[in-house]
């Protein structure tokens, strides 16, 4: 098959989250399995520019075109490059696209007010563009609410059109608590009959819901692990849509596909930004490591037998801050290093940081979004924390896993299906700051009194194998299914 991926974030060209990481990764494992073609459209942001720059990489291809959005007519490009081997489409829309941040103001953390209409824009003309160049895909696989019209205007209008008459949509949702809702208002930028808003189609309580369509109109919907596949069918997980997804669940029509590693990106052996790379036959640099990190951080003689709990993760509620926050000062006194990297909510950032001048210097936080450090706190920490209230799949708990680094997690989505607790790491139930406090200081106890059982964690947890391979290979499976389908 010829697969189209969309998606406004892919590694490693622009990246907010998790999203980048599993589209990037999977362009790549589809390219080298060698069963089809691959291809990726993206929006061309300043981080995209950036990328280009530092890599001296050039596009070869490039055609402007007109569309109307609402009533306006507005002009943009596609165009194309290589990389690695595969088919990387850009849409070029200044207005649209060169802003300081992809969904909102960085200064003022306020989503930009025409997301619909960047969407909109991007969505149409991805099909436009494509019946331009004379780019036949046979699967369009969209993700996320930012994509959830690709689905929608495939059935409503381009399936009319000889051009798209056998392709079909693959959804995957990353996260069913971001859902891309407006306001009715907004309705005209679409574009489409009135028809379409109705409890089958976009409404949700009165309101435009980007994921929504995305679920009622692709062909085949997939989320990233198995177990969020089954929870997200309950009120809890659910927000809401859990009436449509149970619907899809029965019909065949939902999945869940585990998100995997990228081993040539998070490997510590070849790891581009480690001052000390290893394996699991010599993981004495796996300490010298940490201590060379602790050092950097301004502690002149770091303790190795003190452990080093890292985390890396956007700081809003889904990923467990409240209930950390609680249990810092009882998790200091037990005598550990803490180093967290993480942006997003300022509550949450505004104490994180009271806590690491209160704790200096055996507390470190910083506050922002910087791969190499994510790859140095994941790579030198000892444990990783990913207490989260739920979780897609998650793919931190992976990457410690790779390096040995121990993951403490709670027992939800792909946590629960990534990480046996007393095998592969530390896992707890009851999202409460005490049951927190319990896991964690188990593991802290384990680590300073049985070194041993440590040392059988972390081979057992590098033997893993979370390669693409496997997920992929489910993933092409959908594809040549739906192709046989009318
Ligand atoms: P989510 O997609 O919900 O944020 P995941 O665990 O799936 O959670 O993926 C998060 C990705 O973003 C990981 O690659 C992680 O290393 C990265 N990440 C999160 N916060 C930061 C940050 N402040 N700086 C660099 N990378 C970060
Ligand atoms: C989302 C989820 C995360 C998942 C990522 C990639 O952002 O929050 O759990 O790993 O998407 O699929």
């Amino acid at each position: 098959p010829h697969v189209l991926l969309v998606a406004t974030e892919v590694s490693p060209f622009a990246k907010v989250g998790g999203l980048a990481d599993v589209v990037g990764a999977l362009a790549k494992e589809f390219h080298s399995l060698g069963k089809g073609r691959i291809s990726v459209a993206l929006p061309r942001y300043n981080d995209v520019d950036r990328f280009l720059a530092s890599q001296n990489l050039t596009i070869d291809k490039r055609e402007e075109l007109t569309i109307s959005i609402g009533h306006q007519s507005i002009t943009g490009a596609i165009e194309h490059f290589s990389y690695k081997g595969i088919d990387i489409y850009l849409i070029d829309q200044p207005h649209y696209f060169k802003r300081n941040g992809i969904y909102f103001d960085e200064t003022y953390k306020i989503d930009y007010a025409d997301n619909l209409e960047r969407m909109t824009f991007f969505t149409k003309f991805v099909f436009e563009a494509l019946k331009a160049i004379d780019l036949k895909v046979d699967i369009i696989h969209a993700h996320d609410w930012q994509c959830g019209l690709f689905p929608f205007y495939l059935k409503s209008l381009y399936k009319m059109d000889g051009f798209y008459k056998n392709t079909k949509s693959v959804f995957t949702i990353h996260n069913l608590s971001y859902q891309g809702i407006f306001s009715v208002e907004q309705y005209g930028i679409l574009g489409v009959d009135w028809k379409y808003f109705t409890i089958n189609g976009l409404e949700f309580y009165g309101h435009i819901n980007l994921l929504k369509a995305g679920i009622n109109f692709a062909d085949m919907i997939t989320v990233v692990s198995e177990t969020y596949a089954k929870e997200i069918q309950s009120p809890e997980f659910g927000n809401g849509l859990e009436g449509i997804i149970r619907e899809k669940a029965t019909s065949g029509q939902l999945i869940g596909i585990m998100n995997g590693v990228d081993y040539e990106e998070w490997n510590p052996e070849n790891d581009i930004y480690l001052p000390i790379k290893y394996n699991s036959k010599n993981l004495d640099q796996k300490k010298n490591l940490k201590l060379a990190y602790l050092k950097e951080k301004g502690i002149a003689d770091p303790d190795p037998n003190r452990p080093l709990l890292g985390m890396v993760s956007r700081l809003v509620d889904q990923k467990g801050l409240d209930i950390l926050l609680d249990i810092i000062p009882a998790l200091m006194e037990q005598g550990i290093y803490l180093t967290i990297l993480g942006q997003g909510k300022e509550e949450y950032e505004i104490k994180l940081k009271d806590f690491a001048r209160h704790y200096h210097p055996n507390m470190m936080v910083s506050i922002t979004f910087d791969i190499a450090e994510s790859h140095k706190i994941i790579a030198s920490s000892d444990m990783l924390l990913v207490p989260s209230r739920f979780e897609p799949a998650g793919l931190t708990q992976l990457y410690a896993m790779s390096y040995g680094t121990i993951p403490i997690v709670r027992k939800t989505g792909g946590l629960a299906d990534s990480v046996t607790h007393g095998k592969t790491g530390f896992v707890f139930e009851p999202y409460t700051p005490e049951a927190l406090l319990s896991i964690v200081s188990q593991a802290i106890a384990t680590y300073k009194q049985n070194r041993s059982a440590w040392e059988k964690l972390m081979h057992n947890a590098m033997k893993e194998d979370f390669g693409w391979r496997k997920s992929a290979l489910k993933y092409i499976e959908i594809y040549k299914q739906l192709m046989q389908t009318q």
